[in-house]
Order: structure tokens, then C-alpha cells, then sequence
């Protein structure tokens, strides 16, 4: 992390986990225990009949709410979709966008990620954008290229003035879920090829003030190492941020100093 240049976020991605009940007592306990010393925005992107009462429980909390999806148009026939319009009604602020279990499991292709971002950054809503290689894709050594493409695409249209208001998360398909998370040194290597990339589609300011997580089996335990590298600015972190006190624990992490060549 470098947080001369941008904010470090630590997001938790719930999921399909929790109810109204257990979404109640998560931001109780996290609530309760947050260290004041906090440097890092902290978002809960929560499942859909979760929002309303996490925003009533997170409001003047410095707390962001997140919510993990939306659909790009504004209202319509589109039975069991939700749309940014909503989301921003709901005080949501982040919305996660192209996450790998969208785009593998419900059949999101790159254009669709694209509408979605539009959507999103139309409403006033953050995108948390997720890009990531599986395992094939990166023993074939095509990762670098797929990564700027999935970039490219998704941010088609977005200008350098909204950039400000979006995060790109890298989150590798093979590290997601399995327990084995990417060494800091491949988050890093990744995390730097995107600024690269947002560079070559921008400018300097863009690449150097885009905050980039990293996100695939964070926990209590590897995020220091993780967020010890200079590109890597946050975390997107799934099972892990399901308990308050491992979320805790990624916070702090986030929260030390950065490492002395930063
Ligand atoms: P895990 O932390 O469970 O690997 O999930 C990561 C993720 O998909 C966050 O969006």
C-alpha cells in the first residue's frame, strides 16, 4: 500500500451468507471493537436483503456500504434484478462489479461488466471492479493479457475524471475460496501490470491514485504480507470477512505503517 498517493480499502465480500439477524450482530461486534486508529475506508458489500438494515446499523459509522451486484438498466421488465437507482436510494455507496463467480456461474461476459460500471458510476455509485486470471490461463502464461483486456472492456467509456471514484480488485480465480492465496510478490507483480495498464488507458494520475485490492483467501493471517507491497491497496475478502474479529485482525493489518521504501 502507498497511502500518499491513494486509500487503502479493506471491503468485505459476504456473499451469499447472512441474515437480517446475523448482519445485525456482525456490525454490532465490528462496531463495537473498530480501533480508532484506523487508516484504511472499510466497506461492507452485503447480499441484497441485507442493505437496509446494515445501513441503518452502519450509518454515522464510517463504515461504507457495499452491495456485491446490479443490473445496468435504470427500472423495467427484468424480474429479480436490481438496479443502481435503488442501490444509491439506499445510501449503498461501493457495488462490486464482474466478480468470477458472476461471470462464470450467471454467464457475465466482458460488455456486460461494462454496461454495469456505466450503470453504476451513473447513479454516483463506486465500482469495485474484479479482474482475474484461472489457473490455466495463468500457467499458460496469458494472464497479463487477459487482465488489460477485461480492463480495457469494463472501463470502455469511463473517463479519467470517474476513475477518481473507481477501485479495481485483482482477484485470481485459483486463489478464491481454496485457502491458498497468491504470495504478496504475485499479488503485487499483478497489481502493478494493472496500474500499468490504467496508465497506458489514462495518465500518471490515474495509475498512481487508482486504489488496486488484491482479493483470493485473504485472512488474518497473510493480509500484512500482502499489503506490505507498495501496489497492493486494500483487500476484497470473502469467507475470511464472514468473522468480525478476522475482519478486525485485516483492518489492523491495513492500519501499520507501510513498509520504509514506500
Ligand atoms: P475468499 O476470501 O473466500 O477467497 O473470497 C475472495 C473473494 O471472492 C472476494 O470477492
Amino acid at each position: 500500500m502507498n497511502r500518499k498517493y491513494r486509500k487503502t480499502i479493506i471491503a468485505a465480500n459476504w456473499k451469499m451468507n447472512k441474515t437480517a439477524a446475523e448482519t445485525r450482530d456482525f456490525v454490532e461486534r465490528l462496531r463495537e471493537a473498530l480501533p480508532r486508529n484506523r487508516r484504511c475506508g472499510i466497506v461492507l458489500c452485503v447480499p441484497y436483503v441485507d442493505i437496509a438494515i446494515a445501513g441503518k446499523l452502519l450509518r454515522e459509522s464510517r463504515i461504507s456500504l457495499g452491495a456485491q451486484n446490479l443490473h445496468w438498466e435504470d427500472h423495467g421488465p427484468y424480474t429479480g434484478e436490481v438496479s443502481a437507482a435503488m442501490l444509491a436510494d439506499l445510501d449503498v455507496k461501493y457495488v462490486i462489479i464482474g466478480h468470477s463467480e458472476r461471470r462464470s456461474l450467471f454467464c457475465e461476459s466482458d460488455l456486460v461488466v461494462n454496461k454495469k460500471v456505466r450503470a453504476a458510476l451513473d447513479a454516483g455509485l463506486r465500482p469495485i471492479l474484479c479482474v482475474g486470471e484461472d489457473l490455466d490461463q495463468r500457467q499458460l502464461g496469458v494472464a497479463p493479457e487477459l487482465i488489460a483486456y477485461q480492463i480495457k472492456v469494463a472501463l470502455a467509456g469511463v473517463s479519467a475524471e470517474e476513475m477518481r471514484r473507481v477501485v479495481i480488485a485483482y482477484e485470481p480465480i485459483w486463489a478464491i475460496g481454496t485457502g491458498v492465496s497468491a504470495t504478496p510478490e504475485q499479488a503485487g507483480e499483478v497489481c502493478a501490470a494493472i496500474r500499468d495498464i490504467l496508465h497506458k488507458l489514462y495518465d500518471a494520475r490515474v495509475a498512481r491514485s487508482t486504489t488496486i485490492q488484491y482479493g483470493g483467501s485473504m485472512n488474518e493471517k497473510n493480509a500484512a504480507a500482502l499489503l506490505e507491497q507498495e501496489d497492493v491497496d486494500g483487500g476484497l475478502i470473502g469467507t475470511a470477512s464472514l468473522d468480525p474479529e478476522k475482519l478486525l485482525a485485516i483492518i489492523q493489518a491495513a492500519s501499520q505503517d507501510e513498509p520504509e521504501e514506500c
